[in-house]
């Protein structure tokens, strides 16, 4: 009697456990045994790794999570893409395998009417798709590092573009850019330092919309660095 009392305590046990189980892997599958809500941070960023923080995530958010598309509130085909669990949870990331994550498929294609983005926007360029490919084949981690900075050695084709390129363009390109303002090359970005509105908005000062829209805010150093670009008289170097 006591023998059948505790095996079925075991089994009971089991079956708890297995239930729990099968209720929680789901999450940590997609979240790749990630925090979503908290990257990994690296002191020095590695130029042989992808960071999904610094480059993936603003490189989404402006070429995709724009209105109508897949910010929260449009969530076109189910498909979010503003932070690590929506990107985790809707983009169907095959950790490690970039050829069978439908995020990559769809940013690969050729077809103009199943290319992510879709006309008019351009497509990703091909050292943006590169590095998505890298961050998935490099696991699909939640992971961020700090670059420094270095505010002493401020070039437009070192220190502005990359940071406008990545966190910008997207929005700002193709032929209906976002709020009429396009950010595609060196003329177009000193049109924006002169009459004042590129720092404004993203210091998030004064009238204009904070940018970049619906991302997160540039880093202080990266802030800094674009100021110091326009105290220089905005040079083409
Ligand atoms: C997700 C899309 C998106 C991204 C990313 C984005 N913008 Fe914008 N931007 C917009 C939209 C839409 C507007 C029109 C105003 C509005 O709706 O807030 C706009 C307006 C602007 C304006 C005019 C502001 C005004 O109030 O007149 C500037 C300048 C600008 N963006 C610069 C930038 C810069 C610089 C970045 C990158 C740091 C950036 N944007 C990133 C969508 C975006």
């Amino acid at each position: 009697m006591i023998l059948k009392k505790i095996l079925f305590s075991v089994i009971s046990l089991l079956m708890v456990t297995l239930l729990y189980q099968c209720k929680h892997d789901p999450d940590l599958d997609i979240y790749n045994g990630q925090d979503p809500n908290n990257p990994t941070t690296s002191d020095a960023c590695d130029p042989d790794s992808v960071y999904f923080q610094n480059y993936v995530l603003p490189l989404l958010v402006s070429n995709c999570s724009t209105s109508g598309c897949h910010d929260k509130e449009s969530a076109e085909d189910g498909v979010i893409l503003v932070d690590y669990a929506s990107v985790m949870g809707t983009g169907e990331i095959k950790t490690g395998n970039p050829g069978d994550s439908e995020l990559y498929e769809k940013i690969m294609e050729n077809d103009p009417e199943e290319r992510m983005p879709p006309p008019p926007n351009n497509s990703l360029t091909a050292d943006q798709r590169n590095m998505i490919k890298k961050w998935i084949e490099q696991g699909a981690k939640n992971n961020s590092c700090d670059s420094g900075c270095d505010t002493l050695n401020v070039t437009f084709s070192t220190s502005v573009w990359p940071t406008l390129s990545t966190n910008c363009v997207g929005c700002h390109s193709g032929a209906e850019p976002s709020g009429n303002i396009t950010i595609t090359d060196y003329n177009s970005v000193v049109a924006l330092a002169n009459n004042g509105s590129l720092l404004s908005v993203i210091k998030h000062e004064g009238n204009y919309s904070p940018m970049p829209k619906n991302g997160q805010k540039l880093s202080d150093c990266k802030v800094a660095e674009i100021k110091i670009w326009i105290e220089d008289g905005t040079p083409n170097n």
